[in-house]
């Protein structure tokens, strides 16, 4: 190859790169929540559009006590979102158990979303949440490629400005503990 060509591809194999990183940096500050079974299970959702059961963590406790209280979360609040298929019956419609609530199938993945000083002053204001960054994990932990997280920050954010762009606040505020 000329070394002129050879320049160019690199130059541009760079750019792609640093674009790839651009895209994906803000979720990346996120690491897989590993202890969120330590955390709080809030809350269970049954998700009949897509056929989900859902389960909804959040660490530390102390969170839970700021959503009594109407505030915004600490910084340091993790919300994990674990993603389970209903079981379905024959017909294809999920079983419902004694409560009269979904059955947890095969795990379909983790959606996380973290807090942390400082976080989400790189995006413009018609996107940020705030200083919460979100995430999404396949189910053996790793980082999902395919998600959209753009997504995710456009359809938190047009939240009630005293739910902290989180769609289950209630959930926390009326949390026994
Ligand atoms: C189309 C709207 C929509 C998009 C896109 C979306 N979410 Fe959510 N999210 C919800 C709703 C609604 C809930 C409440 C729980 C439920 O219904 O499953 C929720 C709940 C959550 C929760 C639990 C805390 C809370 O806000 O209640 C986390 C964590 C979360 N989402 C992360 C993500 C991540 C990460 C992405 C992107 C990969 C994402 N979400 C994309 C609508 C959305």
């Amino acid at each position: 190859m000329d070394s002129r060509i050879a320049t160019l591809a690199a130059a541009g194999a760079v750019a792609a790169l640093v674009g790839l990183t651009a895209a994906r940096a803000g979720g990346d500050k996120i690491a897989f929540p590993a202890d969120y079974q330590k955390g709080v299970l809030y809350t269970i959702v049954d998700r009949a559009d897509n056929k989900q059961y859902r389960e909804l963590y959040v660490s530390p406790a102390s969170a839970i006590a700021a959503a009594k209280n109407g505030e915004p979360l600490p910084h340091g609040t993790v919300l994990t979102l674990v993603q389970y298929r209903a079981v379905l019956d024959s017909a294809g419609n999920p079983t419902k158990n004694a409560e009269g609530r979904f059955s947890k199938g095969d795990l379909v993945g983790y959606a996380v979303m973290e807090k942390r000083a400082g976080w989400g002053a790189e995006y413009p204001p018609e996107i940020r949440n705030g200083e919460w960054e979100y995430q999404s994990f396949t189910p053996a932990k790793a980082v999902n490629d395919k998600a959209n997280l753009t997504a995710c920050f456009q359809c938190h954010k047009p939240l009630p400005g005293n739910q902290d762009f989180v769609f289950s606040y209630d959930k926390l505020k009326a949390h026994g503990m």
